[in-house]
Parts: structure tokens; C-alpha cells; sequence
């Protein structure tokens, strides 16, 4: 029999992702029904070491689970990679009586309760929320939909003025090391070309097409950040082939972190959220709650490791769109 939940701590790390404060309000929500105590620990791991607690009420979060951001703020915790702040981190967990952990965030969050698992037997359930839909075991992470949303809404904007004056923009968007904001922006905005870290190929793609290119239209390049290369090397090259283009470049930066989360994100929230308590309740641990083929899944820390990268059928749509 699974012991028994009284008091779950919860808590968002690494960047912040649209859809978190559903995630949160609806964890709030299920254990509350459950007859469970919650803290909010702020800052993430800085909030464990620094016993930063704050109690939430379901009344409160119904409010704020429209928002972008966290509530509960965030942080990237150098002291917690310490062994000395993971034990602080547990002393303050064991005195204020949590006997389970929601973690929402990336893989470096993941990796950072698999730590703390290597010295205590506090259950610990994760939520991916980041908007770089890089971690495997879910098809989408929380904060993907809306930075996608975003990033296409600017490129949209981006477009009116180049389709006026016949310009080239290239446009960064972000995703660490993944290329999924700029598969889905790219696409769905009608990009000329993208480029993404996992096909480095796709540059020489973009330079023989533009060889021609005579500056009668429009011309979008997306670029992941992710993709080595930068904004200056892709436009010196694309400078070197033709330099008649009028060329322009934008990054689009943390604009793509903001904003209130889309419908999607409030959902894939809600259902994480839920299910991440209930799989505490069922006596799970050290696992992430995650949605595949629309159903359920809980994936051990030990699997996310490995990077969700574009598979081979969103890599033809790349190709027979841009090349
Ligand atoms: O992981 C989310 C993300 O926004 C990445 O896309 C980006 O590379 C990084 O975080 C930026 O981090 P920071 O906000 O710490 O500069």
C-alpha cells in the first residue's frame, strides 16, 4: 500500500513556460480535494534551500491561471548542484512535514530532484513546462503552443513589412538546442526557409535558392537559435551569394517566453497538473507526467535524458516546403 500524502511542496525551475500557473492551480485543486496540504516553494530550487514557502489556496490560483510566467517565480539554482545545498534542501523539506514533491520544468529540473532522490525517499512527480518541447515522454511540453503562437505572430508581422518593401528577414526564434519553435513557426507563417540544429544541410538548401532570388518578393528565413551557425555567420553567407538582397535580421528573444498561455497550454496544464498529484497519490516517484498519443504517461527521470528532437516526417514537411 502507498503511504499516505499529507503535505505536497510544488514548486517551478529553470525558465519559466505559459500553461504553468494552470499547472499549478490544477495540482492545487486535486490535492486539495484529496484532502492534502500544499506549499508553494518559490524560486524553484533557491526556494527549497532558502525554506521560501507560501501557502496557496485554490481561490487564488483560479485567478492567475490565465497568466504567462509563474506565480511561484523561478530560478536557475547553481547551489542546489551542490551536495551541501541538496542536504539544506532536505533538512527544510523534512522540518516543514512535505512528504511529496511537484516539480515543474525541463530536464535540468528533472535531473536536479533525480539528485535529491539519490538522498532522501521524498516522492517526487515532474510536469515538463518549457517552451523548447525538448523533453521525451510527453508529445508536448507546457509553454510550446504559446511560444509557437507568438513566434508566428511576429513573423506574420515581420511579413507585412518585408512583402512592402521586397526585403529579406532572417528571424531567430528560440528552442535551446531543439528546432521545434522553428519547425512549427516557420511552417505555419509560410517561411521561405528554416534552419534547425538536428539538419544542418538546410543552409546549403537556402543558398542555392536564393542565388536567383531578385528581390520581387518577400523573402522569411527562420532560424532556431539552437543552430550553431548564428545570425550573423547565416547572414554574411547569404551576403556572399547574392549581395543585392536587402537584408534584415530580428531576434525575437524572450518575447516568445511571455503572454498568456493558449487554450492548449491551459489544458495540457490542467491535465498534468491533475494527474501529477494523483500519481503521488497512487504512490508513484521519480517520474514525469506526460501526454503521448493523447493518453496518460508517466516516463521514470531516468528516460529524459535523451533530447525529443523532429522526427522524420516534420523534416519532409521542412523539405518540401523550403527546399
Ligand atoms: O529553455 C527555455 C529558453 O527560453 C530557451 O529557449 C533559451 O535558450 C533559454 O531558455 C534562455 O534562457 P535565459 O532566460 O536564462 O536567458
Amino acid at each position: 500500500m502507498a503511504k499516505k500524502i499529507k503535505h505536497i511542496g510544488i514548486f517551478t525551475s529553470g525558465g519559466d513556460a505559459p500553461g504553468m500557473n494552470a499547472a499549478l492551480y490544477a495540482a492545487v485543486k486535486t490535492a486539495t480535494a484529496n484532502g492534502i496540504e500544499v506549499s508553494g516553494i518559490r524560486k524553484g530550487f533557491e526556494g527549497l534551500i532558502d525554506n521560501d514557502l507560501i501557502s496557496l489556496t485554490t481561490n487564488q490560483l483560479q485567478k492567475t491561471m490565465h497568466l504567462g510566467g509563474t506565480v511561484l517565480k523561478t530560478a536557475r539554482s547553481d547551489r542546489f548542484r551542490t551536495i551541501e545545498g541538496r542536504k539544506v534542501a532536505l533538512q527544510n523539506i523534512h522540518k516543514s512535514g512535505i512528504d511529496g514533491l511537484v516539480a515543474i520544468g525541463g530536464d535540468g529540473t528533472f535531473r536536479g530532484v533525480s539528485l535529491l532522490a539519490d538522498i532522501s525517499d521524498i516522492p517526487c512527480i515532474g510536469i515538463p513546462g518549457t517552451i523548447d518541447n525538448d523533453t521525451v515522454g510527453t508529445d508536448y511540453t507546457l509553454g510550446f503552443d504559446s511560444a509557437v503562437n507568438t513566434a508566428m505572430a511576429c513573423i506574420d508581422n515581420i511579413r507585412d513589412t518585408a512583402e512592402s518593401h521586397n526585403r529579406m528577414f532572417v528571424v531567430e526564434v528560440m528552442g535551446r538546442d531543439s528546432g521545434y519553435i522553428g519547425v512549427y513557426s516557420g511552417l505555419t507563417s509560410g517561411a521561405d526557409s528554416i534552419l534547425i540544429p538536428e539538419s544542418p544541410q538546410d543552409l546549403e538548401y537556402l543558398l542555392d535558392k536564393i542565388k536567383g532570388y531578385n528581390s520581387e518578393d518577400a523573402f522569411i528565413v527562420v532560424l532556431s537559435e539552437g543552430n550553431k551557425l548564428g545570425l550573423n555567420y547565416v547572414s554574411s553567407k547569404i551576403r556572399q551569394v547574392n549581395d543585392e538582397i536587402d537584408l534584415r535580421f530580428c531576434k525575437l528573444g524572450h518575447i516568445q517566453r511571455g503572454g498568456n498561455p493558449s487554450a492548449s497550454d491551459r489544458m495540457l496544464g490542467i491535465r498534468l497538473g491533475v494527474m501529477a498529484v494523483n500519481a503521488l497519490i497512487q504512490g508513484e516517484s521519480n517520474k514525469m507526467a506526460g501526454i503521448c498519443d493523447n493518453q496518460l504517461v508517466l516516463t521514470p527521470f531516468s528516460k529524459i535524458a535523451k533530447q525529443h528532437s523532429i522526427d522524420k516526417e516534420l523534416r519532409s514537411l521542412v523539405e518540401l516546403f523550403c527546399h
